[in-house]
């Protein structure tokens, strides 16, 4: 029905009443033309970028993933407060407008954070305060930032979080998948030092929830991703730290792989001991036949020499070595240099074990062997990396009344196995994510011979094949579908915000 009736139709209806006893209010404002695109009438110009505005372009270039930059949303919508966000919720669910968020933009899942058609909200621009508490015991933060930021601000009191390792990564998508911080050994994950989340629900509430205000959802908050609510701001724990500590990559050739795993394996292993230190074990590869190993090595004090580390720091002979003393901030810039490849594309595939030498080794021989088949391929960047979920990490998922992951300080020290690919060509899309899937599967299936293999999957490395929520088991994925059925009774952030890790399902479905 139109507006727009004229007086002699309304006449002739013959209207007993003048408005209908069953009026639709829903359907008058379908047919008054309200559809995503209303978000510039109700917020303006300045808050909503549609196609033919640069910058909505622009936009689309802050995304990490050169995949998700070729997602055209109908709109880019910029809110400056949790009501918006509410507003833009409830025109999504009144039009059956489907809508993305997105922090930090670092999303490997294409459609992580940007929706085609949809409405994809956009915190960086103007949802990006920061603030320390008088006590200087936690830190307030919005999701429009990056961890530079945090840490920039953070240092100015003295203090730190435990947050991301890399300069440009937003706070919004690791604290809700997980977080894995330089600071893990002593802190835990980046989740676990969540003390209470503003969030804006499938209604358009906006709440605080913490331990004792919604328990449950709080909970399901730590590692259940973008599935039950947008979070609007994040108040996390700080501890004092700086100005400076240690760090840096050390690139090494063949000859020392074995020696660098050895290192790997023990500084995993006796993390209890001191859990100031932190490492990543990479491998990388270029074409015809160059194997590399990078290592990355932090200590949470500014000291070069700890004794955690002697292993590491006894294997000569590299070939480049940029650890040094400096701050937090410096050092996550330092690590976003190799990290960015602006405008590739970005594929990523994770799987766990137990921490274990042979295991390691085993995994990097198999990248290695396998990534020949894809070598030709253009602008190709491949890495392995090994990480480890250690026991005082472990141990610390059980902070607060515990999170939704499913981890137990009994099931580790985890390794934790990423093949992280970048390249060009849209045309070897298919056979790069079927290689990260053949390295994942054999080194899968040969931890598993060994009783080896653990099933968790690290939502914020995950293929959009993995499916993180069911690798928290069974009960915990059936406890978080409970919860979401409270809170979002229809299925809001599972049918109108499609693009990510859902609790009944992968990203994408099938292989690729
Ligand atoms: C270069 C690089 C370095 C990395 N380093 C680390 C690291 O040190 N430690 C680690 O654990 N992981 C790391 N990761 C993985 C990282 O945790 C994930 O890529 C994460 O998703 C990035 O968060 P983001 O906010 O930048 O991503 P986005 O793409 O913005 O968001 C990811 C997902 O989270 C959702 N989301 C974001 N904000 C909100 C919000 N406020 N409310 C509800 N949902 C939201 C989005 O909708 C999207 O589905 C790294 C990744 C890259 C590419
Ligand atoms: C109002 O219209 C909408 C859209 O057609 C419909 O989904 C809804 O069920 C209607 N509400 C009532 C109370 O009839
Ligand atoms: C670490 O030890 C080396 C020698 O073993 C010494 O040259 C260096 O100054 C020490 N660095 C720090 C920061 O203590």
């Amino acid at each position: 029905m139109k507006r727009f009736v004229s007086f002699a139709a309304l006449a002739a209806a013959a209207l007993a009443q003048f408005e209908a006893t069953d009026f639709n209010v829903t359907e008058a404002l379908l047919d008054n033309g309200i559809d995503c695109n209303s978000l510039k009438v109700l917020f303006g110009d300045d808050q909503v970028e549609t196609r033919s505005e640069t910058a909505y372009s622009s936009w689309l270039n802050s995304l990490w993933s050169g995949q998700q930059r070729l997602i055209a949303p109908e709109c880019v919508f910029k809110p400056e407060k949790p009501l918006d966000i509410s507003t833009a919720i409830l025109i999504a669910r009144l039009t059956e407008c489907p809508f993305a968020a997105k922090s930090g933009g670092h999303s490997s899942v294409p459609g992580g954070s940007n929706i085609a058609g949809g409405i994809s909200i956009s915190f960086v621009e103007k949802m990006n305060a920061i603030s320390v508490s008088s006590d200087k015991k936690t830190v307030s933060f919005q999701p429009g930032n990056t961890w530079l930021n945090i840490y920039t601000r953070a240092a100015k009191d003295g203090l730190a979080v435990n947050g991301g390792r890399v300069a440009s990564v937003g706070v919004g998508g690791l604290l809700l998948g997980g977080g894995i911080s330089y600071t893990g050994g002593i802190n835990g994950m980046s989740c676990d030092n969540i003390i209470s989340y503003e969030l804006v629900t499938a209604s358009g509430l906006v709440i605080n929830v913490d331990q004792n205000k919604y328990a449950d959802l709080y909970w399901a908050l730590r590692g259940g991703g973008n599935n039950f609510g947008i979070v609007t701001k994040f108040t996390v724990e700080a501890f004092p730290l700086g100005p400076t500590m240690w760090g840096g990559m050390r690139t090494y050739t063949q000859g020392a792989f074995s020696a660098l795993i050895d290192a790997y394996y023990n500084l995993g292993m006796n993390a209890p001991q001191d859990g100031k230190a932190h490492q990543i074990l990479s491998f990388s590869f270029r074409a015809p036949n160059v194997q590399l190993a990078n290592v990355e090595l932090e200590y949470a004090e500014p000291n070069a020499n700890a004794s955690i580390l002697a292993e590491y720091n006894a294997i000569g002979g590299a070939l480049r070595d940029q650890t040094a003393v400096r701050s937090l901030a410096e050092l996550t810039t330092l690590l976003d240099g190799p990290a960015s490849g602006t405008g590739l594309r970005q594929g990523f595939w994770t799987w766990t074990m137990k921490l274990d030498k042979e295991m390691a080794t085993v995994a990097k021989d198999i990248f290695f062997e396998e990534v020949t088949s894809i070598s030709d391929a253009a602008d190709l960047v491949p890495a392995f990396s090994l990480q480890v979920l250690s026991t005082p990490i472990l141990e610390k998922t059980a902070k607060r009344g515990g999170n939704a992951l499913g981890l137990t300080a009994a099931d580790g020290p985890l390794i934790n196995a990423l093949v992280a690919l970048k390249w060009s060509n849209p045309a070897d899309d298919t056979r790069m994510w079927r290689f990260a899937q053949k390295v994942k599967d054999r080194s899968f299936a040969a931890a598993t011979a060994k009783g080896k293999a653990h099933p968790y999957v690290y939502m914020n490395y995950a293929s959009p094949w993995q499916d993180p929520v069911a690798s928290y088991g069974s009960t915990n994925k059936a406890r978080l579908i409970s919860i979401s059925k409270k809170y979002d009774p229809t299925s809001v952030f599972e049918r109108l915000q499609p693009g990510y890790f859902k609790l009944t399902r992968a990203a994408y479905s099938g292989s690729p």
